[in-house]
């Protein structure tokens, strides 16, 4: 694995980029502060824009190491959604990869369009062996995305993930880099 850290990408609609503290009004507007959005995810809602800067703080320092992958996902000059690798198994040169978008963007590809990119960039730049991510069950919209962009099913793994309510079942998804190149 080539620890490349993150770098720009582009796509056909969006632009995957660093994160910046100045971005944090958008982050809480758009979908850090909304209910509907971290239904699925570990975490809850900001309940203020001091709790975003804070973060984003934080993801700015992690750029000082190379082993960090997080990007700002732009559209034209708005910020829709984050993606990052949150899961770095450097032994089997394995990368989890995590997404999340405004509910304003939903269901117009742009989370299928994110995840191939940072597929073929963890692949041809990290030069990964494997591309995996995960997701409750109920989150049937993230298991479509995971599948449109080329991942395969590969299990159920039950009670692993932080829910609000207790633990929660997380469906695995993953993709090899010979199935990757195969399929191109
Ligand atoms: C999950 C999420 C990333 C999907 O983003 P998106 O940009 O809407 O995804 P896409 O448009 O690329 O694809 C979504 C697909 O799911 C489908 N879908 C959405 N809701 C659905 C539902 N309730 N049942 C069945 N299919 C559904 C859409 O129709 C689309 O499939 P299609 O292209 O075949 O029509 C977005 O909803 C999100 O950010 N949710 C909150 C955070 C989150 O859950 N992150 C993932 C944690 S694992």
């Amino acid at each position: 694995m080539r620890l490349v850290g993150t770098r720009p990408i582009q796509t056909d609609r969006l632009a995957l980029r660093r994160w910046s503290v100045d971005d944090a009004q958008q982050m809480y507007d758009n979908w850090a502060s909304d209910p509907e959005v971290t239904r699925f995810v570990t975490w809850p809602p900001h309940p203020n824009i001091d709790a975003t800067r804070s973060l984003l703080t934080g993801w700015v320092h992690d750029y000082d190491r190379p082993s960090t992958f997080n990007w700002a996902v732009w559209l034209g000059d708005v910020i829709i959604g984050q993606t990052a690798v949150v899961n770095l198994e450097t032994e089997v040169d394995l990368a989890e990869v995590g997404y999340c978008f405004g509910s304003r963007w939903w269901n117009h590809g742009y989370a299928t369009e994110t995840l191939k990119a940072v597929m073929a960039y963890l692949f041809d730049a990290a030069d990964v062996n494997k591309v995996e991510a995960r997701h409750d069950p109920a989150n049937i919209a993230s298991g479509k995305v995971m599948e449109k962009a080329g991942m395969v099913p590969e299990g159920l793994r039950r009670a692993c993930i932080v829910g609000s309510t207790g633990p929660r079942d997380a469906q695995y998804h993953g993709l090899l880099r010979s199935q990757w190149r195969d399929r191109r």
